[in-house]
C-alpha cells in the first residue's frame, strides 16, 4: 500500500492522530483526553503546523511543531538544564518537535525520518531541538542518525514518570 506523506489539519484529525499514539507510544483513555487539550492549543500556537502519513487513506504516522517561545511550558522545564549544561541558546531560533509517532505496523519503513525531515525543511529556523525518553529506543536512534545530540539528560516533566533527554540538531537534518 502506498504511503503518503502530507499536511496534515491536525485539529481535524486530532482523534485519528492520538489513535495513532496511543499504539505507538502507549497511551491510555485518561491520558488521550489530557493529551486532547493539549494538542488542540498547541496548534492554535504561531508557526505550528503537522505533517501526515497516510496509507490507503488511512493516518498511520504524524509529527508536529513549532518554534519554541520561551514562554511555552515545554521550554520553561527544560531551560534550567539547558543552562546548566551551557546551552540555554539552543531555545532560541529553534523548530521544537513535539511529537512524531509511526503506527508500529508501518514503523522501520522510513516514514518517521520522511515526516521529521520534511517538517524541518520547511521551518526557517536554523536548528531543531526535541525531548524524547532517555532510554535507548528506536527514536533516539533515529534522532541521533540525524543529526541530533544530547543537550541535557535525566530531564523531569513534572508529569512524566521517566526521565527525557533534551536534543539539538542544525537545520537541515542529515541526510544518509
Ligand atoms: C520513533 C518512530 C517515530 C520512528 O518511526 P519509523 O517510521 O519506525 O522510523 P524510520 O523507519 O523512519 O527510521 C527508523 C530509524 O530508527 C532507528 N531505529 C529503528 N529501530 C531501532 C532500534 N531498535 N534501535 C536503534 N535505532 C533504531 C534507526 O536509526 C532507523 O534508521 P535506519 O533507517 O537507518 O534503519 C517510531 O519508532 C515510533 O513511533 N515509536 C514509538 C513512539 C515514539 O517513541 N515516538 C517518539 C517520541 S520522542
Amino acid at each position: 500500500m502506498s504511503l503518503v506523506i502530507g499536511p496534515l489539519d491536525l485539529p481535524a484529525h486530532v482523534d485519528e492522530a492520538l489513535a495513532v499514539q496511543a499504539v505507538a507510544f502507549g497511551l491510555g483513555p485518561d491520558e488521550v483526553a489530557v493529551r486532547r487539550q493539549i494538542v488542540l492549543r498547541h496548534m492554535t500556537y504561531p508557526g505550528a503546523r503537522a505533517l501526515g502519513a497516510t496509507a490507503g487513506g488511512r493516518l498511520v504516522g504524524f509529527v508536529y511543531g513549532m518554534p519554541n517561545d520561551r514562554t511555552h511550558w515545554w521550554s520553561t522545564v527544560v531551560e534550567p538544564y539547558l543552562r546548566a549544561r551551557g546551552h540555554e541558546d539552543w531555545l532560541d531560533d529553534s523548530f521544537v518537535i513535539t511529537e512524531l509517532h509511526v503506527h508500529p505496523a508501518y514503523q522501520n519503513r522510513g516514514v518517521g525520518r520522511s515526516l521529521i525531515t520534511t517538517i524541518t525543511d520547511s521551518a526557517t529556523e536554523p536548528r531543531s531541538i526535541l525531548s524524547a525518553i532517555d532510554i535507548e529506543s528506536p527514536a533516539r536512534g533515529l534522532y541521533r542518525s540525524l543529526g541530533y545530540e544530547d543537550l541535557a539528560r535525566q530531564v523531569l516533566f513534572p508529569s512524566a514518570p521517566r526521565p527525557y533527554a533534551v536534543m539539538g540538531a542544525p537545520l537541515p537534518l542529515r541526510r544518509r
